[in-house]
């Protein structure tokens, strides 16, 4: 089945960028003038997803308003040299449908994704934590994963190498190289997967990054999963039940990841895409 729908986990609180994310929801943090979720659901248009579901919470209803249309402003800015500055939103607005659900308690990212269980029903989707920003100069990360799916109809995580010393930030992943010319040796076969494990048990460096393609049968497994790390449902735990199954493929994807979910991620994130973009006038 063609993957279809996009899931975005955003009811998290946002903590270590306050006092920003007091009263404006951390997705909608800009990187120069777009915020972050922005990036993510261009993303997944780029892959070919045109449906968003969006996982929200209190005070997160400036998602909504974003990714609607202002008539006011369109008013306003109608056929004045200001007019280009919304030209992206506006094809996003157009190109994709939007729907929303909310997670009323905060019991991990496992629990998030199954909270969105009712925007995807019974078929595969992709998940995009947006403050893990991505940047490739050929296809997107998730391009590349939905190639990756599309082969071996599987849940697929995607994985970066990180210091050791850095493995309690992130799901570990474990597993064996699946040979294959094309993918130049990035692809595996997952044997294990342990959510932010200290570096002394860290059984390798590969580190979950915040996209994933979950097969549906991910929700049955998730209604069963106890809260793990931290006292939360992890989707880790979760992916580890399909994993044992030989059903998860790791993929050290091309291209650059920014964790924007912390103040040096951000700020290198952004001086990255200032680089990159030639701003407007
Ligand atoms: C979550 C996941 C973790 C993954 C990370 C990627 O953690 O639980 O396995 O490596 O996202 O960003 P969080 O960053 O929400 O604590």
């Amino acid at each position: 089945m063609k993957i279809k729908k996009c899931l975005f986990p955003a009811a998290g609180y946002g903590t270590r960028f306050l006092p920003a994310t007091k009263a404006t929801p951390k997705e909608m943090l800009p990187v120069l003038t777009k915020p972050l979720i922005q990036y993510g659901v261009e993303e997944a248009l780029e892959a070919g997803l045109n449906t968003m579901a969006v996982v929200t919470g209190r005070g997160k209803r400036a998602i909504e308003d974003h990714f609607d249309i202002s008539y006011e402003l369109e008013h306003q800015i109608k056929g004045t040299s200001k007019e280009h500055y919304l030209s992206e939103i506006r094809s996003v607005i157009t190109n994709c449908t939007f729907s929303y659900t909310r997670q009323i308690e905060m019991k991990g990212l496992g629990h998030a994704i199954l909270c969105g269980e009712t925007l995807i029903g019974n078929e595969p989707f992709a998940v995009v934590l947006a403050d893990d920003l991505c940047d490739n100069e050929d296809d997107g990360v998730l391009s590349q994963m939905v190639e990756v799916y599309n082969k071996y109809k599987c849940s697929v995580v995607a994985i970066e190498e990180v210091p050791i010393e850095d493995t309690n930030k992130y799901g570990v992943i474990a597993g064996s190289i699946i040979s294959d010319s094309d993918q130049e040796s990035s692809l595996y076969q997952v044997t294990d997967m342990v959510e932010k494990p200290d570096p002394k048990d860290a059984p390798t460096n590969l580190a979950i990054i915040g996209r994933y393609i979950l097969t549906p049968d991910i929700f049955d497994i998730l209604r069963k999963t106890k809260p793990g790390k931290g006292g939360e449902i992890q989707i880790t735990d979760a992916l580890l039940e399909q994993a044992k199954l030989g059903n998860v493929i790791a993929y050290k994807f091309k291209g650059k990841r920014f964790d924007c979910g912390s103040v040096d991620g951000f700020v290198e994130a952004t001086n990255y895409f200032y680089e990159k973009t030639v701003l407007p006038d």
